[in-house]
């Protein structure tokens, strides 16, 4: 029976333990692997003592709806150490060889998919991968597991602030993470009922979202909420440097001085918790892919959703292209037709 290891990479997503728990139950509980946990992502391996844990299906019970990953992540863990030092990879090679190690599960987004890569590239590793991001910026698969989670605590922040806001007659803002794609804001926005939606594919003006705020204000809504994406850019700018929210805050002051506008960046929130039924279900149906995938011989393959089945996708094609929000998209129409103002 093989001994396949395990890991996470990048930051953290509610599922995680879905995943691991779903590879356990099947790969180790029905298949009779022996399955090795690697804490803090590839760092559990450069050195003696390994940080590793047996993972058996009685070590596992009660995970599937805990946050978090029981076997730490970091997204410090890249053995190239493209951030300066020197390259550990051989270092992790020898790690697996004397674990007995013989192929890898490895679950985390595209930076860590670019490294699963290069070790196979480099060192010829087996490495079968599972997608994980809250932002649902992996073109490779239809969602990550994750997304929902961050989604409905942005929606949950935004029903909290409409009642405050309304109460204020007060413009709020929030500010929710997703890097340079807008999936997390158009989703919540739309199901938040947000007044109008920023995000990094559609620069804004400060006139157009004044403008809408005017607008209710005329038609007897003297309060507006407004959702940021962290990426989002005036129009005119490419790279966003931080602090999204504030910018729109600081944009809407100018021009209408006598508002009260208040910012919330919702943060970490989004992505610590218990996992929602929709991502502990796609999180399992990816883990039990992974393990068919292994089981198959499928190595260099990343589980994914396709189409709403699950399958697999060359590791090398999914880290081919980033996955950001169409501004003719369906979404974006339905929510213009709702009434959202996008600032541009
Ligand atoms: O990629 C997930 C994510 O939460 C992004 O939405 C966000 O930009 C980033 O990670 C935050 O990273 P960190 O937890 O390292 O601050």
């Amino acid at each position: 029976m093989p001994t396949i290891g395990i890991l996470c990479g990048g930051g953290d997503a509610p599922g995680l333990n879905a995943v691991i728990r779903a590879v356990v139950k099947y790969g180790a509980g029905q298949l009779g692997w022996r399955l090795i946990g690697i804490q803090d992502s590839f760092n559990g391996l450069f050195e003696v003592p390994y940080r590793v844990m047996d993972l058996t299906p009685v070590a596992c019970r009660g995970l599937l709806q805990r946050g978090g990953t029981i076997l730490g992540t970091t997204n410090h863990g890249d053995p190239f150490n493209r951030e300066g030092g020197h390259d550990k990879s051989a270092a992790l090679v020898q790690g697996l060889d004397m674990l007995g190690i013989e192929g890898l599960i490895v679950i985390g987004g595209d930076g860590t998919m670019r490294i699963s890569q290069q070790l196979i590239d480099l060192h010829g590793l087996k490495i079968v991968g599972v997608p994980k991001t809250i932002d649902n910026d992996l073109s490779a698969t239809d969602v990550t597991f994750g997304f929902q989670s961050a989604v409905d605590c942005a929606t949950d922040a935004l029903d909290r602030l409409h009642t405050t806001a309304a109460s204020h007659d007060r413009v709020l803002v929030l500010e929710v993470m997703g890097r340079d794609a807008g999936w997390i804001a158009l989703h919540a926005g739309i199901s938040g009922g947000a007044d109008v939606v920023v995000i990094p594919e559609i620069p804004w003006e400060a006139a157009r979202i004044v403008r809408k705020i005017e607008e209710r204000r005329a038609n007897g809504r003297p309060f507006s909420l407004i959702i940021v994406a962290e990426g989002a850019v005036p129009t005119g700018e490419r790279v966003a440097p931080g602090k999204a929210g504030q910018r729109v805050v600081d944009a809407i002051e100018a021009l209408l001085p006598a508002s009260e506008v208040r910012l919330t960046v919702l943060g970490h929130l989004q992505r610590g918790g218990s996992p929602v039924a929709i991502d502990r279900l796609l999180a399992t149906r990816l883990g039990v892919g992974a393990v068919d995938l292994v089981e198959a011989g499928r190595w260099g393959e990343m589980s994914c959703l396709k189409n709403g089945k699950v399958d697999g996708v060359r590791i090398k094609d999914a880290i081919q292209t980033y996955r950001r929000v169409d501004p003719e998209d369906e979404l974006v129409r339905t929510a213009r037709a709702t009434g959202i103002e996008f600032g541009g």
